[in-house]
């Protein structure tokens, strides 16, 4: 899936403080550039000991802080710099700025730096296990937490000190998604999505299967743009190569009885059901072969049952959930989307032209039509499925204003 960025023209302070982690740093610079930000780096005297800091001034062609009293052209430097940035991130992070941030320790430019920040601070801590648990620490990040800082969670895994666990920095992937997070309005926290994505699969022996060409791009993308507006979301998928997006609760099925089971479980607890996916409406019917189908072994039929119509089941269930149907059509768009509005309660449904190039199936875009359930009708360009998926949470954020759902 294409990754839609708000970076582009930011103004990144990246703090690198002394740890193992520091290397990945230069990785983070690299990914911050790409999506267009303009990044300053500012290196403790224990990160140099790990990282030079002519790999951050290659990387950004930007001079390296390393001093508090670094000459520049008659101005304050920390100040300057704290009126510079729009977000400033401190990866890794370790104990003991975790401890001088919380404290309020001014005693080298990182940490007289951060006193002067008014921006938007991302902290992602980096250490042992042990030190990352203790009560000190874990308080030192309370304290930060309590005054807005965003902290990152920590990746679990083999540790530079060859213990196992918490403590890792968090993958620069997952950094960057906090940092998009960050710079998206959080207009959708506390709202609970229920998203489902991709195709499913029936099988009629252990290798074929009947199946469509949903990629699960159109419902990833909307369930990565409703975690970055503080939803907090469920993603159920059936096959589908796309990574599972950061923070996002996933759950992978394969047929539809599977995705009914998945989604029929979740569904009371949920505000806001998007269904994405391409659920099959046939199955093989039973018996299935337990081994590959031979030629000449059996005539060569397949006889199909009809899956259930989960979207139509949620639809009788619903309460208080905002219901959002996609169709897929290749002819009379408008008047097919119209007529599963209705069969199948929905408050919207998201309609796409599957025939139409750039559309549909498999592609970074879509072209949609989104119908509510008075029948208005709004047509939208040809854009990247995350800014489609933007587009529908947007209407659904209004359904929700209008007065339903959302209270616990
Ligand atoms: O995954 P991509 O490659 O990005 O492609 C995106 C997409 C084309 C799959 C997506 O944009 C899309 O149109 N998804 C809906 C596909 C579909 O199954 O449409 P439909 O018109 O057959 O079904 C209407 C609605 O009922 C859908 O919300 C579907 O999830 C739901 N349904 C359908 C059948 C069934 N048995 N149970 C259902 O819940």
């Amino acid at each position: 899936m294409k990754t839609e960025t708000k970076l582009r023209g930011k103004k990144v302070v990246l703090c690198v403080s002394g740890g193992i982690a520091a290397y990945k740093s230069a990785f983070l610079t690299r990914e911050l550039m790409k999506r267009g930000a303009l990044v300053k780096v500012v290196m403790t005297r224990s990160a140099q000991e790990f990282v030079t800091p002519l790999t951050f001034r290659t990387l950004t062609e930007e001079e390296v802080v390393l001093d508090t009293f670094q000459e520049t052209a008659g101005e304050i430097l920390h100040i300057a710099l704290a009126r510079w940035a729009d977000l400033v991130v401190v990866a890794p992070a370790t104990a003991n700025v975790i401890g001088k941030m919380a404290l309020g320790i001014a005693d080298d430019f990182l940490s007289t730096f951060m006193l002067a920040v008014r921006a938007p601070i991302l902290v992602c801590p980096a250490m042992n296990t042990n030190m990352l648990t203790h009560p000190a620490v874990e308080n030192n990040m309370e304290t930060l937490r309590q005054r807005g800082v965003r902290i990152s969670a920590p990746g679990v895994g083999k540790l530079a000190c060859k213990e196992e666990g918490a403590g890792r920095l968090a993958d620069v992937s997952d950094i960057m998604e906090e940092i998009e997070c960050m710079l998206n309005p959080q207009d959708l926290k506390g709202v609970r999505f229920l998203i489902t994505a991709s195709r499913t699969e029936e099988y009629f022996d252990p290798v074929r299967c009947l199946t469509n060409r949903s990629s699960g791009k159109m419902g990833f993308a909307v369930a990565v743009a409703a975690r970055r507006r503080g939803g907090e979301v469920c993603l159920i998928s059936g096959p589908s190569d796309e990574p599972d997006p950061a923070g996002v609760e996933m759950v992978r099925v394969v047929s539809a009885l599977d995705m009914r089971e998945a989604v029929l479980n979740r569904f009371a607890v949920n505000h806001v059901v998007i269904k994405a996916a391409a659920v099959s409406d046939f199955r093989p019917a039973l018996p299935q072969s337990d081994r590959k189908i031979k030629r000449g072994e059996a005539e060569p039929l397949i006889r199909l049952e009809m899956n259930p119509d989960i979207l139509a089941e949620l639809g009788r269930l619903k309460t208080h959930q905002c219901l959002v149907g996609f169709a897929a059509e290749t002819t009379d768009l408008l008047e097919n989307a119209m007529s599963k509005i209705r069969s199948k309660q929905l408050d919207f449904i998201v309609a796409n032209d599957v025939s139409e190039k750039g559309s549909g199936f498999r592609s970074e875009t879509n072209r949609v039509k989104i119908i509510d359930r008075d029948g208005a009708v709004e047509t939208l360009p040809m854009m990247d499925k995350i800014e489609v998926g933007h587009e529908i949470l947007s209407r659904v954020r209004r359904w929700l204003d209008l007065g339903k759902a959302v209270s616990g």
